[in-house]
């Protein structure tokens, strides 16, 4: 039998799938599950190399899965070469999957909502952020899609880690919400409950008047007079580190 051309396998399933750029966004989405239908590198002995060095949990699968392809037609499939010259594409898991990972309680870890946010880069980094305190999922609200590709780019492959989906304030799932606010009140004080919904407000204009109304606490970060913010994804770094710190998530073996 004769192999599938995999640079055709990729045109057929580029439209529905989103993009793993470079071999570490790869080596994460097969951790955490995602199918995986194309795989391509331009040089299948040091991908497979990288993954015995780094990653020899999926080495086998990755074994399976890469095609080696010419790097004109690798440099075709990606908007920038990256450095592992490993590209591939994954199934974006079903909107009801999330959606009812989302809602299910008890819930063990808070769910990180992003209120209007802006900045892709940002997004991305909190997915990873999500994925490493073991979150539940992160909600974005308004226009911003947290599949863009850049966002997945930035979340280094851990979009399958956790559950990431749009939805309106109206929409968000049970539990209560605590609204990050500099005019809050100080988090020192505060034990971050499992079920929280942990609410962020966008780069340039804070939270909406709708996400607000919708907040049970307002809760500040220690920060010095004079310094207007700090930075959205590193505002969500500093929550859930504080949730994990005062009780949540699994001790690190
Ligand atoms: C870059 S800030 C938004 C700044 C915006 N110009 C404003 O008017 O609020 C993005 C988000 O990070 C969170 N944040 C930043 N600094 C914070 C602090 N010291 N305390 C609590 N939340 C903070 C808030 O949720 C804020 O809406």
């Amino acid at each position: 039998m004769t192999e599938p051309d995999p640079l055709a396998v990729w045109r057929r399933h580029a439209g529905p799938c989103v993009l793993l750029d470079g071999f570490h966004a790869l080596k994460h989405a097969l951790r955490f599950g995602a199918r995986v239908p194309v795989a391509v590198t331009t040089d299948r002995a040091a991908a497979l190399a990288l993954a015995a060095d780094l990653a020899p949990d999926v080495r086998e699968a990755l074994d399976g899965l890469l095609a080696e392809v010419p790097r004109e037609a690798y440099a075709s499939l990606v908007a920038r070469p990256h450095p592992t010259g490993v590209a591939a594409l994954a199934v974006r898991p079903p909107r009801e999957a999330g959606l009812r990972a989302l809602a299910r309680t008890p819930r063990r870890a808070p769910v990180v909502v992003l209120d209007q946010p802006r900045n892709l880069g940002n997004a991305g980094a909190v997915i990873r952020l999500a994925a490493g305190f073991g979150a539940t999922g992160v909600v974005t609200t308004g226009p911003l899609d947290p599949w863009h590709p850049t966002v997945v780019r930035g979340g280094a492959g851990l979009h399958f880690a956790t559950a990431v989906e749009r939805l309106e304030v109206a929409e968000l799932p049970p539990g209560p919400v605590f609204a990050l606010d500099p005019e809050g009140e100080d988090i020192r004080g505060l034990k971050l409950p499992d079920d929280a919904l942990l609410a962020f407000g966008s780069e340039r204009s804070g939270l909406t008047p709708e996400l607000r109304a919708r907040a049970d606490h307002l809760v500040a970060l220690p920060m010095r007079p004079q310094v207007s913010s700090y930075n959205l994804a590193t505002s969500v770094a500093m929550t859930l580190y504080h949730w994990s710190a005062t009780g949540g998530a699994p001790r690190v073996p």
